[in-house]
């Protein structure tokens, strides 16, 4: 093995595994009345965005390279019943048009979930007794996914957890003539304490109790291999795993057994964390984020969901 690591040309002709800013999503929140960009103090070098900002922020990436971005909105109001998620002239309907509007090489993937758009925060309508009502929640996910594809979203990605929603996604899409719009399914999303700083940068934690009545026990992986099948064969036309660097070995396990392209969430803690240590001195920055990219690619993730995405990108082009 020696002789093949001994110059940099060899080393890179048998690389296994390739980082490049055309795997990458960027993930960008557009909030309405906010003029410009105002920093999110949980998600350092991240912004809130104004619709305009956010076509600014679009084309950065993709100038950059980046060949997709996931749009999350923060919208003037929220209800008990998250009717702002399907507005067609809510926030991401806006920006969503707006975006390809200026960049229609780009992708536009709209996150596709009550919880930004509910005042209670959960991911679904509650019924009296405070559960999510699952079935009721899916009707109300089909209207916002037929709103975001009907405005241009090239691919709508639930993050919501509930049974059954990509069969029903799939139904509503075809019968609004939307059946070239895919489903990116999260499909694997854990109860996880690394959503913290998004909570705090969407507005949507639970106002009491938690997700863990739809999102997965960490200690479970056959669980997640099975949610995956369940997704492919609802039509799901790719699978995603969040959050990332703690279950990569999901990511694997997901890939082999579906065959399917499969998505990381590189998510909010993870990137915090990074940044926190980089900040304080403790690791150098861009080599623990190309680091951390690398081994989630490797685990078996066609696609990395992150918010080093720009960072990423442009490391990439002006190699060190
Ligand atoms: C839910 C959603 C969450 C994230 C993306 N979509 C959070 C949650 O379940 O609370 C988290 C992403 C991140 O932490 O970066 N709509």
């Amino acid at each position: 093995m020696r002789r093949l690591r001994k110059t940099g040309l060899l080393r890179g002709l048998v690389r296994e595994t390739e980082l490049s800013a055309g795997h990458l999503v960027y993930p960008m929140f557009v909030r309405h009345g906010v003029d410009g960009r105002v920093p999110i103090a949980s998600l350092p070098g991240i912004d809130h965005l104004s619709i305009g900002a956010a076509v600014d922020e679009a084309r950065e990436a993709a100038a950059l390279g980046i060949p997709a971005v996931l749009l999350f909105g923060l919208p003037a109001a929220k209800d008990e019943e998250g009717s702002g998620a399907w507005d067609d002239e809510g926030v991401v309907q806006l920006a969503t048009r707006a975006i390809k509007a200026a960049h229609p090489d780009l992708l536009v993937i709209t996150d596709l979930c009550l919880c930004e758009y509910t005042s209670h925060g959960h991911c679904g309508v509650l019924r009296d007794d405070g559960v999510v009502d699952n079935d009721l929640t899916l009707d109300l996910l089909a209207r916002a996914a037929v709103s975001q594809a009907t405005a241009g979203a090239d691919v709508v990605a639930p993050s919501d957890m509930m049974d059954g929603r990509v069969g029903a996604l799939r139904a509503a899409l075809d019968e609004h003539g939307l059946a070239e719009t895919p489903i990116m399914a999260y499909s694997a999303k854990y109860a996880s304490a690394f959503y913290g700083p998004f909570r705090e940068a969407a507005e949507s934690a639970p106002a009491y109790g938690d997700r863990g009545g739809y999102q997965m026990d960490p200690a479970n992986a056959e669980e997640a291999v099975r949610e995956a099948e369940l997704d492919a064969a609802e039509g799901a036309d790719v699978i995603m795993v969040k959050p990332a660097l703690p279950y990569l070995d999901v990511i694997r396990r997901v890939k082999d057994a579906t065959r399917l392209p499969v998505a990381a969430y590189n998510v909010s803690g993870e990137y915090a964390m990074l940044k926190a240590a980089a900040a304080a001195g403790l690791l150098d920055e861009r080599a623990a984020v190309i680091e951390a990219l690398t081994g989630i690619r490797r685990a078996g993730a066609d696609i990395v969901i992150t918010y080093h995405a720009k960072d990423v990108a442009t490391w990439l082009s002006a190699p060190a």
